[in-house]
């Protein structure tokens, strides 16, 4: 509260940046205004770093004024600061055990108190899976939590879509037009990986709408021999040059994966990439008449401009968090179903659940269960692709 006994609501944005993450602070912060007039805002910068520290800005109608069309946080992000199992003491220092791993500590007493001391009200938590595992986690230690979830990969199964998704895919449909333009000039084979960790959702949007001629995706394992079907099929209708779309965690028929990193102290500590690159090897074998490129996209994806599409998004998710708090929902999130606004509640998002491959621990050992919206094989896109004639370069017979 503040001293005159109005509402103080403190913002902060966890995990990756995603395109979106900007114009839900900018709606937050005039719907919450609007809806609780004389109601302070503040940020907590880094993520969870910033409740730690106690690092923290107004924000105001001024400060956030101008910045609804830009990508990243002004807040600022990041992926590795879990006070739960923090890689730190109270003191900032720092111990390995026998195995030579960081020794954790729970630490999240400390923010509770700086929230506390500061008359934080409402906690906002802008994030994906493992910051919103981190908003429950403090929900049950006495704070009211709002989430809003976000995430470029769209995999959260608690949300008809996430915003920085659609601009992930704009950009990746833009290079995509791009690349076909010199891959029909050259007769190369483009291999183009493109984000999204487990789930397919980019390479399957933009595959279709910037006309791929095959779709890899973790879903369904590939076969490299069938990519080269494909190829072949091409040359032999006139079109000597083919576009590939590969998500970064795609697997080939053997289960074999590319992990390009582990970043300790993230929520999801693997980071998948490489590749793109191995299957451009590969066909360079297979097809030597054709010259092969491969194309990274990374974190281009991910930068620039919010698309109209996931601005309207967010700034309707900011207005949804001041209609929870008006209503006293402590503990849920915001998030679309069948394309009107909703909320669940957190504990229901992130039910304990063992996902292969791809844990995220809370506070208490449990792994949670959001980042689990994947492509299913009945999906209605993966039939408009194959009616395209688009080829999934499936290993296994496909219906
Ligand atoms: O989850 C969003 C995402 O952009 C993934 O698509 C990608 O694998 C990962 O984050 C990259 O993480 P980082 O920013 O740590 O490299």
């Amino acid at each position: 509260m503040t001293k005159e006994g109005k509402l103080k609501i403190a913002l902060l944005t966890g995990g990756g940046d995603a395109p979106g993450l900007n114009a839900v602070i900018y709606s937050v912060v005039r719907s919450c205004l609007n809806q609780f007039p004389g109601c302070e805002l503040i940020g907590y910068k880094f993520g969870y770093r910033g409740l730690l520290k106690n690092d923290k800005v107004p924000v105001t109608r001024e400060s956030t004024s101008g910045i609804l069309h830009l990508g990243g946080t002004i807040l600022a992000c990041s992926n590795k600061d879990n006070l739960f199992q923090y890689p730190e003491d109270a003191n900032g220092k720092k111990t390995k055990d026998e195995s030579g791993e960081w020794v954790k500590h729970d630490l999240s007493d400390i923010a509770v108190a700086n929230m506390k001391k500061e008359g934080v009200d409402w906690l906002v938590v802008l994030g994906g899976d493992g910051t919103l595992t981190s908003a429950r986690d403090f929900c049950r230690k006495g704070i009211n939590v709002i989430g809003v979830p976000k995430t470029i990969d769209n995999d959260l199964a608690s949300t008809d879509t996430t915003f920085g998704f659609d601009t992930a895919v704009n950009i990746v449909v833009e290079n995509l037009g791009r690349l076909h333009t010199t891959a029909a000039s050259h007769h190369r084979v483009m291999v183009v990986e493109v984000m999204g960790r487990k789930a397919g959702w980019i390479a399957l949007h933009s595959g279709i709408a910037g006309s791929a001629d095959v779709i890899i995706i973790p879903e369904i394992r590939y076969d490299i021999d069938k990519v080269v079907d494909k190829i072949k099929e091409r040359d032999s209708h006139g079109k000597p040059f083919t576009i590939i779309v590969v998500t970064e965690g795609a697997v080939d028929k053997d289960g074999k994966d590319f992990i390009s990193k582990e970043v300790k102290n993230s929520p999801d500590q693997k980071r998948y990439g490489g590749v793109g690159a191995y299957i451009a090897s590969q066909l360079e074998e297979k097809v030597p008449e054709h010259e092969i490129r491969s194309v990274t996209l990374g974190h281009i994806q991910r930068g620039g401009e919010t698309s109209p599409a996931d601005r309207l998004l967010s700034v309707r998710y900011g207005v949804a968090v001041a209609d929870l708090i008006a209503q006293n929902k402590n503990g849920h999130m915001v998030c679309l179903r069948n394309g009107k606004i909703d909320s669940v509640e957190l504990e229901k998002v992130l039910a304990s659940k063992k996902k292969d491959g791809d844990a995220k621990t809370g506070a208490t050992g449990e792994v949670s269960a959001t980042g689990d919206k994947t492509v299913t094989l009945d999906h209605e896109l993966v039939t408009v692709a194959k009616r395209l004639g688009i080829s999934f370069a499936a290993a296994e017979p496909q219906k």
